[in-house]
């Protein structure tokens, strides 16, 4: 792994990165914010026969699980967690220490984004969480869906037709999940870009053509200003490019 920008002469006395370097690259983040983390192909594909996984690489993997590791609670969609079946984060012992270490609870939960509820109290997702799952959803949801999944799991109830994530997102501080690495998916970055919510983009570019049908990162029918962002780093191994992007967090809609 290397820094290609800021370039070396600014910063460090050599631009490749071993593991802990890698992770000072990550480690400025405020207690309140909220990141992004994605893949794409460099044609600009978001998943690959219906997974991101195929656009990744080990390393990919490697920046995830570290900015999971640096976070009050992962933040995902339901279509995501369907998707890519999703599981609750395990209690490793030296992960875990090393989240103590930086004030942060043993394991992070999940908080899983949903209007339909499709999920079950039974699924592992909820059923086999050491951290407890928080389920997300709006006023509009099945009541009697909510009813069981209240309880056996935290669940609070943001916006109306569909989750208002900045209601969502006071309502996880409230609950001491300030610090928020949201994996998607697309669905859900565009609502939590809508919503002003967003801090930073961590993208992986892939070195890969997957040509058409997949979609973009983000996906959705709200209406988005243009987004300036602003380059914090750009790391590249085999070939993948891993961007650290700020936003300026625009007024919400
Ligand atoms: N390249 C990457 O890094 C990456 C990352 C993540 C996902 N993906 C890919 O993206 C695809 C899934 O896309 P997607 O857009 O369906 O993912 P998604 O955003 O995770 O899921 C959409 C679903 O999440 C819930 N949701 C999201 N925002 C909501 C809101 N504001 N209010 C209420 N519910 C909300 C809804 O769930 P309900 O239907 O339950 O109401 C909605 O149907 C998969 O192929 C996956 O592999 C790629």
């Amino acid at each position: 792994m290397r820094r290609l920008f800021p370039p070396a002469t600014e910063l460090l006395e050599s631009d490749a990165l071993d593991d802990e370097a890698l992770e000072q690259a990550y480690s400025d983040e405020p207690a309140d914010f909220v990141r992004i983390n994605f893949v794409a192909s460099a044609d600009g594909a978001s998943s690959l026969d219906g997974r991101a996984g195929g656009l990744g690489s080990a390393t990919d993997q490697q920046v995830l699980r570290l900015l999971r590791d640096r976070s009050d609670g992962i933040l995902v969609g339901a279509g995501t967690a369907r998707a890519e079946g999703y599981r609750p984060l395990r209690d490793d012992p030296v992960r875990s220490a090393a989240r103590m270490a930086r004030g942060l609870a043993r394991v992070a939960p999940m908080i899983l984004v949903s209007q339909r509820l499709s999920v079950e109290p039974s699924d592992p997702i909820i059923a086999r969480a050491v951290a407890r799952t928080v389920i997300v959803t709006c006023a509009n949801s099945d009541p009697e869906r909510r009813e069981a999944l209240a309880a056996v799991t935290p669940l609070i109830v943001a916006g109306e037709q569909t989750v208002d994530l900045a209601a969502a997102r006071t309502a996880l501080a409230g609950r001491g999940l300030r610090r928020l690495v949201c994996e998607g998916g697309p669905t859900l970055f565009g609502t939590a870009l809508a919503a002003g919510i967003v801090d930073e983009l961590c993208l992986t570019i892939s070195p890969m053509l997957t040509g058409p049908g997949a979609g973009r990162i983000i996906d959705g029918h709200l209406e988005i200003d243009p987004v300036r962002l602003r380059l914090r780093h750009l790391l590249e191994e085999d070939g993948y490019f891993f961007l650290r992007y700020s936003l300026d967090r625009p007024r919400p809609r």
